[in-house]
């Protein structure tokens, strides 16, 4: 049921609120006057031991649950203390790339059915690897083989590209990092500011979900170009990657999400007045380092459309000769939530405006049970 909406991309676009609000219900305890904000995530809570004492956390995924881990490995990195890698399923897969003992490996996934990442996960398990469930459907064979696991609890995504699910496994990992942390003297003021913003973040999303209209008419100017490249980095690299992969699948064109950092070593030589160029600079610790990328690239006479935090357009907008997008800011680590969504919108509009069909995009199928 599409409800008022046209299509279930786009409705499940606007429930993110209540998606949100959903994943987080009954984990996020607010503590009394004395006691520190806390997280429960029943599902881990025999395991967090075992996962603290690991050696190494590996993230497994593909598409749309990959960029979402990869948007969550800063802040699990920070607050457990213990190494996070990345892994596509298939080129785990393809490489028999090396799994211990002693690492836990997360399995992230909307429909929990996907080939390749269930096939990591029993050659994860083969290894001896603790092996930890993040998906969106109960009884899937992913949450059945894993040895436990976190619900996200988006509800039933169906458009094919995944919208809702992206974040809130994002905001799942989130609370993840925060039970795997240790609630140490200096670490509770990080904590206490991750959990507000948790509990915040669906009044930001509805803030945020206010620039429909503002996308559609970036997806006006933009949707006869051939290509579009996002530039990220930091906490907003995947949300680089998660941008380029939407507008690929859902509107037929061809995008790229590039590591701001990698600029100078290939991406710069494409840089021209025609080739649109979105650079995302929502303010954190890589603020000024983006700043400086977004001088550079206009010193190219790049083509460009800035994100940035509400109130920074003056800081970024070069002086008004560029399209900029300006979001609320929320914690850094949360701010890959808020982000993607104007990004989803655009890709929405793009793919109306140009005619092609947004939730069963040309080739695709909504789970990839094949390899
Ligand atoms: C993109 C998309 C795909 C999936 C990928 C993994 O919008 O939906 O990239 O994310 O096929 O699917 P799940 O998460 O079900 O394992």
């Amino acid at each position: 049921n599409k409800g008022n909406y046209e299509h279930y991309m786009q409705k499940e676009i606007h429930e993110q609120p209540a998606s949100l609000t959903t994943t987080m219900r009954g984990r996020l305890i607010r503590g009394g006057s004395c006691k520190a904000k806390t997280v429960l995530l029943g599902g881990l809570k025999d395991h967090l031991k075992t996962i603290r004492r690991s050696r190494r956390i590996v993230f497994v995924g593909c598409g749309t649950s990959y960029n979402a881990a990869l948007a969550a490995r800063p802040i699990v990195e920070e607050l457990s203390g213990i190494p996070v890698t990345m892994e596509i399923a298939s080129d785990l897969l393809d490489r028999q790339g090396l799994i211990y003992r002693e690492d836990t490996a997360v399995f992230v996934s909307q429909s929990g059915e996907t080939a390749d990442t269930f096939q990591a996960l029993e050659y994860a398990k083969e290894n001896g690897a603790l092996c930890v469930g993040i998906t969106n459907t109960v009884g899937s064979a992913i949450a059945r083989k894993t040895d436990c696991g976190v619900h996200i609890n988006a509800g039933c995504e169906i458009g094919v590209a995944s919208t809702k699910a992206y974040t809130s496994q994002i905001v799942v990992m989130a609370m993840l990092a925060l039970a795997v942390g240790d609630d140490t003297i200096s670490s509770q003021q990080r904590r206490e500011a991750i959990i507000d913003g948790l509990l915040d973040l669906p009044n930001k999303v509805r803030e945020v979900l206010k620039l429909d209209k503002d996308m559609k008419d970036l997806a006006k100017l933009l949707m006869n170009e051939q290509s579009l490249l996002v530039f990220g980095r930091g906490y907003n690299y995947a949300t680089a990657l998660e941008c380029a992969l939407k507008v690929k699948e859902v509107a037929l064109m061809h995008s790229e999400g590039i590591l701001a950092g990698e600029m100078k070593h290939g991406p710069l030589a494409l840089v021209d007045e025609n080739l649109p160029i979105l650079v995302i600079a929502t303010h954190d610790a890589c603020f000024s380092k983006q700043q400086s990328v977004i001088q550079q690239l206009h010193a190219r006479k790049g083509h460009l459309i800035v994100m940035c935090s509400r109130g920074e357009a003056a800081a970024v907008g070069l002086g008004g000769s560029c399209r900029v997008i300006e979001v609320p800011q929320v914690e850094d680590c949360l701010q890959p939530v808020i982000n993607i969504i104007p990004l989803q919108l655009l890709a929405y509009h793009l793919t109306i405006l140009r005619g092609f069909n947004v939730d069963q995009p040309r080739n695709l199928a909504k789970s990839v049970t094949t390899q």
